[in-house]
């Protein structure tokens, strides 16, 4: 049942950015007030239920630290494989939201894909031509990037077509109830390869790392009418019932766009590993507890916050997450154990998450962007996208438009994808 057939007030949507943000701001505060307020209970109340959840998942969290356990989960491939991972762990998975899958592939595939990615890039004078971010106009012609604008090698498509690959990808949508409300939302055993970039960070650098954050959209969540389907138990203030693991309606939500938008439905993001990093080389952390999105969506309904403001989350900028209006899960932030080159890393599409600062690295820090985006509408539209820019060696849609692969010789081909890839871009069934 969408929002809108519920007999309760319904919410006003905004399918284009408003053009008013304070005042749209405003009128959707006012109207998620009352329609939580419908329930019964007051908006305080129903965010009491909320931090008394989230609490005791931090204090599960303190106690793994305290024991010296892991506090993210980590499953060997070997397992998912031969389908032997423990219920524990899986149940352990859908609490933390987050994993890392070790052995995902062998240390030396892993490192050969690595040395393929100089290979394709220094064959091409990548670093002679490098022009800058692609959103920066003021950047010195020629300097190294740490993150190569680069989708379409041998490297990255070997790996996003991977039978391990999909392996990884099934076990992990598994986390998520796919069917629900009487219609199939996603199907967890076909992927879209939602192309993305390559890091690659030298020994020695100093980084300032990124701020926590979340990155499924910004005002959108609150304001389209997908998004109000999706977290309809959240405004309904029914918070008992919301599950982060429910696709319900979530595949029919989009973002407004920006600069840093998505617009495939990824399960989980994720990275796989093509070289060691140890946990203390600015790495990936998160605030490992999914339900923390419930207090993102609720927090700025409270009355200490500006009526015509969101926690300073904006149209076009990153999702801000932080000490002063979100303290409570600040205390929560952990970083991935150490990995090896070959290991990968997942973490729910939802889910806070930042890096680590680090000052003159030790090691390489390299890795390939490559999430789960399971076959939907929503992903089946994004790769018309995908199929035309990696014809053209082009820079997918979601990205700046840099295209510097476009006369590439040596990028992958149409004629080397197998029955994953060909799938993946909707070139078969
Ligand atoms: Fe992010």
């Amino acid at each position: 049942m969408t929002i809108q057939d519920q007999a309760r007030p319904a919410l006003p949507h905004w399918e284009e950015p408003p053009a008013d943000h304070p005042a749209a701001i405003r009128e959707i505060k006012r109207a998620l007030r009352a329609r939580i307020e419908a329930s019964g209970r007051t908006v305080e109340e129903v965010f009491a239920v909320v931090e008394d959840r989230i609490r005791e998942r931090i204090e599960g969290i303190r106690a793994d630290r305290a024991a010296g356990r892991d506090v993210w989960p980590v499953v060997d491939y070997a397992d998912i494989e031969a389908g032997t991972v423990s219920p524990e762990l899986v149940e352990k998975i859908k609490s933390r939201g987050c994993a890392v899958i070790r052995g995902h592939f062998s240390r030396e595939q892993a490192v050969q894909w690595d040395q393929d990615i100089v290979d394709y890039v220094d064959s091409n004078r990548f670093f002679e031509n490098y022009t800058g971010p692609g959103d920066d106009f003021f950047s010195t012609v020629g300097s190294k990037p740490e993150i190569y604008p680069i989708y379409w090698s041998s490297a990255q498509m070997e790996a996003r077509t991977h039978p391990r690959m999909a392996a990884v990808q099934g076990f992990m949508n598994s986390m998520w109830t796919h069917e629900s409300e009487g219609r199939s939302w996603f199907d967890p055993n076909r992927d879209s390869l939602y192309p993305d970039r390559i890091r690659r960070r030298p020994p020695g650098a100093t980084s300032g790392g990124l701020g926590t954050h979340l990155d499924p959209g910004t005002l959108d969540l609150w304001m389209t009418e997908g998004y109000q389907n999706h977290f309809r138990h959240l405004f309904d203030g029914n918070v008992e019932a919301y599950d982060p693991w429910d696709a319900a309606y979530r595949t029919e939500a989009n973002q407004y766009p920006g600069s840093t938008m998505c617009s495939a439905f990824r399960t989980f993001q994720g990275w796989t590993a093509l070289s060691d990093m140890a946990h203390d080389q600015g790495v990936l952390h998160t605030v490992p507890i999914p339900e923390a999105m419930a207090y993102l969506m609720l927090r700025p309904l409270l009355s200490d916050v500006p009526e015509d403001e969101m926690c300073g989350v904006a149209q076009n900028k990153t999702f801000p997450v932080n000490e002063r209006w979100h303290p409570l899960l600040t205390e929560a932030i952990s970083t991935i154990p150490d990995v090896g080159a070959g290991d990968s890393v997942w973490w729910h599409c939802d889910m806070i998450h930042g890096v680590a600062p680090v000052e003159d690295q030790q090691g390489w820090g390299n890795v390939m962007y490559i999430p789960a985006a399971p076959w939907c509408t929503k992903n089946e539209e994004y790769a018309d996208h995908v199929r035309k820019a990696f014809r053209g060696g082009e820079s997918p849609s979601d990205f700046p438009e840099e295209h510097y692969e476009a006369n590439w010789p040596n990028r992958y081909t149409e004629a080397e994808l197998n029955e994953i890839g060909r799938r993946g871009m909707g070139l078969i069934d």
